[in-house]
């Protein structure tokens, strides 16, 4: 694909670019450093995070070195053990998925008057269900490129040799991910969307921040939950061989790294003060209510030629009407794996339930799972071991 046929470069939240390579890629960059790539190829992020060399190589964590024992020996390879000769039919893809590819909010909204819906048949449905999964992948592959960069930091910030050993393989993982991610969109799908701007921003101050156990919390916790909650919801509903057996591959390795985020988290908070603590509860809160990551992708609208002005009313209403919100259906499955996983790190809890309040008040208490995701993966792997032993 040639660089003009990119469909991932996008303008980012700032809009279309303003053709000056220096102000376009960032601060401090040298037109010179892009290696041939576009201005509009790339986003730098300057990292404040100080770096650190160990020169203390005992390993003194043990579940952190059975974990990163069990990620060397689980890496498999994206270009042999993944059958990319599969045919992949989208269309028949949606229609097996029904609901999953096109929640019924959507025929709700053709039926309202005047909507810019109306008249739409089979044909124009099956379309939309398309580019809404092409704009989920697409979503779901710019937030692994973000996790191997976030992994990649952690290796570098991380005080414990165990810790930067173990990030060193999810970086690996991170890259597989984002490397079938691009390649099933390519070859299969279509044309990716751009990433989202809210993910971008929250990826971008991650890899910005200063404190690396923010990155940790940020990504290992929140973005790592998100992502097993919306590659489960994946899994349970499509049925193409081809994507269901990449997300069985990845699912194995995302589990893994939750996992690492909280044996490594839970020793480091337990040393914390109420008011460090109080700030990492802060920054959870920020990051979940606020949360807008399954926002529609404006795009897909313009790919349909329906004006987004016109859609989205008609779309609120249909939700509002129908009371069903695949937003809101989504927000519980996430919130069902994070809140077990904040939990054991001491975080709902702290400063007298400081965060269980606010997310009770909001409602996202009601169904949560009941192991976190480390002590879920320990059962699994049989060791006997219980986080924080
Ligand atoms: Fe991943
Ligand atoms: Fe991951």
């Amino acid at each position: 694909m040639t660089a003009a046929g990119r469909p991932w470069s996008g303008a980012g939240p700032e809009g279309p670019g303003t053709g000056d390579p220096q102000a376009e890629a960032g601060p401090g960059v040298v037109a010179g450093l892009l290696g041939g790539a576009r201005p509009e190829d790339v986003r730098v992020v300057e990292d404040q995070a100080p770096r650190m060399l160990t020169w203390r190589y005992e390993r003194e964590r043990p579940q952190l070195v059975t974990l990163t024992s069990k990620a060397v020996s689980a890496q498999w390879n994206a270009e042999t053990d993944v059958d990319w000769s599969t045919p992949v039919d989208p269309e028949a893809m949606v229609v097996a998925m029904g609901d999953a590819a096109l929640p019924p909010v959507y025929r709700v909204a053709a039926q309202l008057p005047g909507s810019p819906l109306a008249g739409w048949g089979e044909r124009e449905f099956r379309r939309l269900a398309v580019e809404l999964l092409t704009a989920r992948l697409s979503q779901f592959l710019h937030g692994e490129q973000g996790a191997m960069l976030v992994a990649a930091k952690l290796v570098e910030t991380v005080p414990w040799i165990d810790a930067k050993y173990y990030a060193a393989t999810q970086a690996m993982d991170e890259a597989r991910h984002t490397e079938v991610f691009a390649r099933y969109l390519q070859e299969k799908l279509g044309q990716a969307y751009p990433m989202t701007p809210f993910l971008e921003a929250q990826i971008t101050d991650l890899l910005a921040d200063g404190r690396w156990d923010i990155a940790y919390l940020g990504m290992q916790i929140v973005i790592e939950s998100l992502a097993l909650a919306a590659f489960g919801e994946l899994r349970r509903t499509v049925q193409e061989p081809l994507m269901a057996s990449l997300l069985r591959y990845i699912m194995a390795d995302e589990a893994r790294h939750v996992a690492f985020g909280i044996l490594s988290l839970a020793e480091l908070y337990g040393g914390l003060s109420a008011k460090e603590l109080r700030e990492r509860q802060e920054f959870l809160l920020e990051a979940t209510l606020h949360s807008r990551a399954r926002a529609t992708t404006p795009e897909v609208w313009e790919r349909l030629g329906i004006e987004v002005a016109d859609v989205l009313p008609c779309l609120r209403e249909a939700t509002e009407r129908t009371g069903l919100s695949p937003a809101a259906q989504f927000r519980r499955a996430f919130f069902a794996k994070l809140v077990p996983n904040v939990a054991k790190l001491g975080l709902l809890d702290a400063n007298d339930g400081w965060l269980r309040e606010r997310w009770a008040e909001a409602g996202l208490l009601d169904q949560v799972e009941e192991l976190d995701t480390a002590t879920a993966w320990l059962a699994e792997q049989g060791t006997g071991q219980r986080v924080g032993q």
